[in-house]
């Protein structure tokens, strides 16, 4: 039987890179790892040729603009909408063309952070930043094109890549004492178990068309982040909790961006790991 092929758009990013290091782990599929050199999302006729040729069975689009406050730059607006919006718009076009099952990543930035409760799917959006609109719009151009399989994640750290878990260990290692947000809520999400949980959804062989939450398990703020890091790397520096107000950023972040994992959990039987677990696994490949 031939093998299914997987399209992973993106793929030198954190999620794509750990799509890559699981791949192993799927010999029954086929994958067709792809960067912005080798087919540039924001190209519609480079993804209907691509598509033509290779005709995937599933699309996971690891591609997004993610620099959250360099995208509040006016200069920078046209480039944010095209990748985070227009090109999803291009990808599902295509994946319903080719009877593709496409996965849009998306972000816990749909919500303006004033909840007290953990998100639910279903949710009001209301995103504050640049960022958070252009992605809400791909969510619903992916959902308005094919049957899309949409999750929405949060605060993603890898081995691969720039993230909060690489910047505070380089920073615990070379300053006696830093300064981290402490009211902003969430739950960090490692990249090798979101990847893992999207190859379940994809080789579990149901696909329930919808939004999704998944991040990893439980519920802290940055500071506490911060200080988890500092003891799995066993650091001395000092952690010092401050407000947002005292760490202007361009982009507005949401205070409370705690996701409901229920539907994901219950859809498709996942177990998600605790955040702290899959942190102490993340830093132990690098250190
Ligand atoms: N990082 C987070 O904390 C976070 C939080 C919530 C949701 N998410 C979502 O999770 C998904 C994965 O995020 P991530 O952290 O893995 O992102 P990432 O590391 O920034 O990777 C994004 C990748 O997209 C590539 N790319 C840029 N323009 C492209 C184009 N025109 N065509 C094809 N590829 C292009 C980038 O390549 P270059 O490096 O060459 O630009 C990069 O390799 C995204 O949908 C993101 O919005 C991330």
């Amino acid at each position: 039987m031939e093998k299914r092929k997987i399209l992973v758009t993106g793929s030198n990013g954190q999620l794509g890179s750990d799509i890559r290091e699981l791949a192993t782990q799927y010999p029954g599929f086929d994958f067709l790892f792809t960067d912005r050199e080798t087919l540039s999302i924001t190209d519609e006729a480079a993804i209907n040729t691509f598509f033509n040729e290779k005709q995937p069975d599933f699309c996971i689009n690891c591609a997004a603009y993610t620099a959250v406050d360099k995208a509040e730059d006016a200069a920078e607006f046209d480039k944010v909408k095209a990748l985070n919006a227009d090109a999803v718009g291009y990808l599902a076009k295509a994946c319903a063309t080719h009877h593709t099952k496409l996965i849009q990543v998306s972000t816990d930035y749909v919500f303006d952070g004033t909840g007290t409760e953990p998100y639910k799917e279903t949710d009001t959006t209301q995103p504050v930043s640049v960022y958070g609109n252009t992605k809400l719009r791909g969510e619903e151009l992916a959902a308005e094109h094919t049957n899309a399989v949409i999750v929405r994640t949060a605060w993603v750290y890898s081995t691969f890549g720039k993230n909060f878990v690489k910047t505070m260990m380089r920073l615990m290692a070379e300053k006696p004492q830093i300064s981290v947000v402490s009211d902003q809520y969430g739950t960090p999400t490692y990249a090798a178990d979101l990847a893992a949980a999207i190859m379940h959804i994809i080789s579990s062989g149901k696909w329930e068309p919808g939004i999704y939450h998944y991040t990893n398990e439980g519920r802290i703020n940055w500071h506490e982040f911060a200080l988890a890091i500092r003891d799995i790397m066993q650091s001395q520096c000092e952690v010092k909790a401050i407000p947002t107000i005292q760490y202007p950023t361009p982009a507005k972040r949401p205070a409370w961006s705690v996701l409901d994992k229920t539907k994901i959990k219950e859809t498709y039987q996942l177990e998600i790991p605790d955040w702290r677990t899959s942190l102490e696994v993340c830093m132990g490949k690098m250190q």
